[in-house]
C-alpha cells in the first residue's frame, strides 16, 4: 500500500472506535474528495499527495479522546478551533513518521492541517472550503439537533465568515430546510 492508501484505511479504521456523533467518516473522506476537486479546479493542476493526505487527517484528534479538544473547555470558538488544528497536525505527524514518510511531506501535510480552521495559502484555504461546503450539505441538520441553535449560530457564523467568496456562492445556493435556513440567515446576516 502506499501511504495515500495507508491514511484512508487508518482513517476508516480509527473512524470504527469514534462515536457516530463525530462524524468522522465519511467526513473526512468526504473532504478529501471536494478538496481534490476545488483544488484541481482552481489551480488546473491535479492535486499534490500531502494536500490529499492533509484533507483525510485534518480533523483526526477527534477520534483521540484523550486529551481531546473541548468546545467548552474554551472561552471563544476561535480558540478552540486553533487548539483543535494543532492537534490534529501533532497526530498526523506521529502518523506519518511512523510510516516512515518522507519528512517534507510530513513537514507540509502537518503545516496544512494546523492551518485548516483559518487558512492563508492555497493548500489549507482549498481544504478550509472543502471542510465548510461539507459541514452544509452532510452536517448542518445533525449539528442543529445536536447543539442547539445557540451553538450552532457561532459555529454556522465561524464557517461562513471564513470561506472564499466562491465557497459563500455555492453555500448560499443551498436549500436548507425551515429551522437550518433560519439558523443559517441569522448567522450570516450582516455579513455580505
Ligand atoms: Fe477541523
Ligand atoms: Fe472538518
Amino acid at each position: 500500500m502506499d501511504l495515500y492508501d495507508l491514511t484512508r484505511a487508518w482513517v476508516a479504521k480509527l473512524a470504527e472506535r469514534a462515536s457516530p456523533s463525530k462524524g468522522v467518516l465519511p467526513h473526512s473522506f468526504d473532504a478529501e474528495r471536494r478538496a481534490a476537486l476545488l483544488y484541481a479546479q482552481r489551480f488546473r493542476e491535479p492535486a499534490p499527495l500531502f494536500l490529499r493526505i492533509a484533507a483525510l487527517l485534518h480533523d483526526v484528534e477527534r477520534v483521540f479522546p484523550a486529551g481531546e479538544v473541548r468546545r467548552e473547555d474554551f472561552a471563544d470558538y476561535d480558540t478552540y478551533k486553533r487548539e483543535h488544528a494543532t492537534r490534529s497536525a501533532e497526530i498526523a505527524r506521529a502518523f506519518l513518521l511512523r510510516q516512515g514518510a518522507d519528512e517534507a511531506l510530513v513537514d507540509a501535510v502537518s503545516q496544512t492541517i494546523s492551518r485548516h480552521e483559518h487558512g492563508g495559502d492555497r493548500y489549507s484555504d482549498t481544504i478550509l472550503d472543502a471542510d465548510s461546503t461539507s459541514f452544509f450539505e452532510d452536517n448542518f441538520a445533525s449539528y442543529l439537533a445536536e447543539n442547539g441553535p445557540e451553538r450552532t449560530r457561532d459555529k454556522v457564523r465561524f464557517m461562513y465568515l471564513r470561506m472564499s467568496p466562491e465557497a459563500r456562492e455555492t453555500v448560499r445556493g443551498m436549500d436548507f430546510e425551515g429551522a437550518l435556513q433560519s439558523v443559517f440567515d441569522e448567522a450570516a446576516a450582516g455579513e455580505e
